[in-house]
Order: C-alpha cells, then structure tokens, then sequence
C-alpha cells in the first residue's frame, strides 16, 4: 500500500515508518524540520513538509496514498503531565489536527485512515478484564482522544475505512518518559503510578508499531493494541527494577498520586485491557507478552547507549 504517515518522527512512528518498509509498503511521512525530513529519508520514507492544520495542503499531500496514519501527538512530558496548560499542544494536535486530516483525506479520495488513541480512556475496572464495548471516561486530558476518535467515525460514516487503536503506556528505546523511568530505576527509584494492586497496560514501541501496520488489513472499528498480560502496578514497578538490575530503594508516588485527581488519572486508574479483538481481527502478536521481557530488552538496549 502506498501511506501516509503523521507523527512518524516521534516514540510510535520512529518504530513504525521503519516496520511499514519492512512490510513492502511505500511511505511518505510528515517532516516539520529538514533535520526530521533527513531522519525519515535516511529509513527509506519520503519526507513531505507539510502543516498539520491545513486540510487543503494536506489533501494536496495526501492524494494517490491508500491510507492515512495519523500517529502526531504533543503530549508534555509526565513532569509537566499535572499542568493543564502542558495539554493545549496536545489537544490542538488531536483535535485540529485530526479534523484536518479526516477532511483532507476525505478531499483526496484515502480508502483508509489509522488513528492513534489512548487506552486510558476506559473507567478503572478494578482486577476485571477490560474489552472494547466497556465505557470510556472523559477527563479533562483525555478531550483530544475522544475529538480524534469523533473524526475517525465521522471518516467511516461517509463509508471509508476507520480504525482507532487505543494504545496502552508504551514504552521502550525512543520513548523519553520510559528512558527516565529507566534512568530513575538504575538509581533505585521506583514509580508505581496509583495502588500497588492496580492494573497498568503497556505496549512495547516495537509490538505498537507491528500493530500499525497490522491495521492496514483491520475492518473498520476500535481495537486495544496492549501486550497480552497487564501486570499490576507492583509486578511493572518490580519487573522494571530487575531489568535494571536493581532494588527499589524509594517507592513513588504510590497511593499519594490519588491525589492528584483527574490530573493524573490516566496513569493511576486500573486498567487490565485485553488485546483479543485486535488479535483476532489482524492475526497480530506482540512480541514481548508483558512489561517483564519487554523491559529486559529495552533495558539491554538502552545500557548499549549512554546509560
Ligand atoms: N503516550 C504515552 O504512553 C506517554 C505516557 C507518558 C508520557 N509520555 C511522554 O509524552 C511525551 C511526548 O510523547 P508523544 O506521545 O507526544 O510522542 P512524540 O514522541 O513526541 O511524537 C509526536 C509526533 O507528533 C509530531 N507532532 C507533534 N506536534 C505536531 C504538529 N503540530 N504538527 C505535526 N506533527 C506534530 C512530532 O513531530 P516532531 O518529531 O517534529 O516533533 C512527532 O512525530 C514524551 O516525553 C513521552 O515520553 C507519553
């Protein structure tokens, strides 16, 4: 298929334009810099300066593509995760950005269009497991989730083909909020974000980009892309301190980040989500099944660079 990627020089799309050429697709990906556009030509992908926001050059950009992955966030980095005023780039992004790209593929005749969302949607399900029919939650952080999924729908409604993946934490080399994670863990740090015994979702940046690719052959729907067994807070904060091959000294912030309210209830909220529709309906596979081989690998990447 010939795509169109946005988002394809950040944590998910550094993984995916790679792993779409790797499938024998033809790429063309959104570049904001010439420094970006160099990174992407350097993997094989043809880089294209375009705005986000304006769905006439989009559409411009976007015609003789199959299908359009819309992979582009801002989210600010979890230090600044509390600050509402961090969330407005992220929120222009999913909401404007995501209206664009639905008009601008819909002007340009694309049979398909891929949009990135958040598992973190659902309601804390408690130890439960969580499939794609239970109700989602709107919370001040999750506006921009719940717009750019409105734009996929509104893109099948006119009959194209609409997938929404509702991403779990991800997580892996590329993605600065799990190398700081890492980083703390190696001085003996431990994160559990909320109650010890709640659930956490994660997806390995390379399983979330197999998972893009897989939802070019994906019917029109909502799938959960997460790895196949969500570890409680505890076991993640543990499995990632073994692969850092250290003990938790400190333990943060544990049942305080309650704290905090909607603030930080994408991360403390229970979450036990099941990928089996995904599955199903693609064939694909994550290749690290929970945070505890996933975060071997990442971290025998991670130690070969400068930590
Ligand atoms: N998603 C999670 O699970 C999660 C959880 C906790 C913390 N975080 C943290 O959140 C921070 C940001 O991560 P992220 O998920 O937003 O991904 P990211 O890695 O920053 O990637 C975002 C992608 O969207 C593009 N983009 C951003 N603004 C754009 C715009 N106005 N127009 C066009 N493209 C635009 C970026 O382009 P450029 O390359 O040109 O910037 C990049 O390709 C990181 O520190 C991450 O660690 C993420």
């Amino acid at each position: 298929m010939r795509v169109f990627v946005t988002g394809g020089t950040g944590a998910i799309g550094g993984h995916t334009v790679p792993a779409l050429l790797h499938a024998g697709h033809t790429v063309t990906a959104l570049a904001r810099t010439p420094e970006k556009a160099a990174v992407l030509a350097a993997q094989g992908a043809t880089p294209v300066t375009v705005s986000l926001f304006d769905s006439s050059a989009l559409a411009a950009a976007f015609a003789g593509h199959d299908a359009v992955l819309n992979l582009a966030t801002a989210m600010p980095s979890m230090t600044r995760f509390m600050i509402r005023r961090a969330w407005r780039a992220t929120e222009r992004v999913r909401i404007d950005g995501s209206t664009a790209v639905v008009d601008a593929a819909l002007a340009a005749g694309v049979e398909r269009v891929v949009q990135e969302s958040v598992a973190m949607l659902y309601r804390d399900n408690g130890s439960a497991w969580i499939d794609e029919d239970a109700p989602v939650d709107h919370y001040p952080a999750a506006t921009g989730n719940h717009a750019a999924e409105a734009n996929a729908h509104r893109f099948a409604e006119t009959g194209g083909t609409a997938i929404v993946l509702r991403f779990g934490l991800f997580y892996g080399p590329g993605a600065r909020h799990s190398e700081h994670m890492f980083a703390q863990a190696r001085r003996h740090v431990g994160l559990v974000l909320g109650p010890p015994e709640s659930f956490l979702s994660s997806i390995h940046l390379t399983d979330a980009a197999t998972a893009v690719t897989a939802a070019l052959r994906a019917p029109t729907g909502v799938f959960n892309v997460v790895d196949d067994e969500p570890l409680t807070k505890r076991e993640y904060a543990d499995a990632l301190a073994q692969a850092a091959y250290a003990t938790p000294w400190v333990r943060i912030p544990g049942r305080a980040g309650l704290l905090f309210g909607d603030r930080l209830t994408s991360l403390t909220r229970s979450l036990r989500v099941s990928n089996a529709r995904f599955r199903t309906a693609t064939g694909w596979s994550a290749r690290y099944p929970s945070a505890r081989e996933g975060w071997v690998a990442t971290a025998a990447e991670l130690s070969q660079g400068t930590l």
